[in-house]
């Protein structure tokens, strides 16, 4: 079976984002129409043409491998056969933001081996921040080293989380975590794209991060990133994490524990 090099995908990825994130600044700012995938999720004209722009880079590169992107699903690979890598996609995180003009959304690519991620990348087309990580290679913000910060007291830290798209059904599974966050952290973020929010964990700029609901497109590139930075990523118990397990707890290390301590609390129904 022939092996993989997880930087040469981590430099395919990194290329592929930088195509599709021109993409997105192009688009950026102009008057969308976006439609509507549940009652508060969008999708733009743009999360299709950076999909297809990306799954047909995919294609054309690695004709062996096979693809999960966010709207049009997997795709097998065009040379047929069975696949030794799964790219794992999401055109555009944070379509929220960009329909509404904010100017905080980004790529995120990712390459699966046996199920285990083995490198990813990360673009910010706005501010033109690629970061990237490759298995065992440590990460990197446009080909610097970056690495997690050494907090290690909630008081001190600057959290970011964010809130699922059937929130209005269900407020009464995501609020009281929020609160119990809310009153111990020196702050709380929610800005709209969970695969920057972990790039951003992985080089000092938020301490720790918490989500429910993620798909594995969301969280793909993000942890590997996150790891690759000295950081820590597990499900909300402590327990081993997997990208389709939906629920991510991502911290520097240190507040690991901390954090943790706080979800069980919550659970258990204390503030
Ligand atoms: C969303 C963003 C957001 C998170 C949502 C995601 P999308 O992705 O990452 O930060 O809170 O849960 O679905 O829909 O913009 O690709
Ligand atoms: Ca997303
Ligand atoms: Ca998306």
């Amino acid at each position: 079976m022939p092996s993989v090099d997880p930087v040469a995908l981590r430099d395919a990825a990194g290329e592929l984002a930088l195509e599709a994130g021109a993409l997105l600044r192009d688009g950026f700012g102009r008057n969308h129409a976006p439609e509507r995938k549940s009652r508060i999720d969008l999708v733009t004209e743009y999360d299709r043409r950076s999909e297809r722009m990306l799954v047909e880079g995919i294609a054309r590169r690695f004709p062996t491998h096979a693809v999960l992107a966010e709207e049009s699903g997997g795709h097998a690979p065009p040379a047929g056969g069975p696949a030794l890598v799964r790219w794992l996609i999401d055109p555009l995180d944070g379509t929220t933001n960009f329909a509404h003009n904010y100017p905080f959304f980004g790529v995120s690519i990712a390459a699966e081996v046996a199920e285990t991620v083995v490198a990813g990348a990360v673009y910010d087309p706005v501010r033109e921040e690629l970061f990237a990580a490759a298995h065992g290679q440590g990460s990197t913000l446009n080909g610097r080293p970056i690495r997690v910060s050494e907090i290690a007291r909630l008081e001190d830290a600057l959290l970011v989380t964010g809130f699922p798209y059937d929130v209005r059904e269900h407020p009464e599974r995501i609020l009281p975590l929020f609160k119990a966050f809310l009153v111990r952290a020196q702050g709380v973020r929610r800005d709209g794209s969970a695969a920057l929010n972990l790039c951003y964990l992985a080089m000092g700029r938020f301490d720790g991060f918490w989500e429910d609901d993620l798909a594995p497109w969301d969280v793909a590139a993000g942890s590997l990133i996150v790891r690759e930075a000295g950081g820590s990523v597990t499900g909300y118990d402590g327990g081993a994490f997997r990208i389709d397990a939906r629920q991510i707890l991502a911290s520097n290390g240190p507040l690991h524990g901390p954090m943790m301590a706080v979800i069980a609390r919550s659970a258990s129904g204390e503030e």
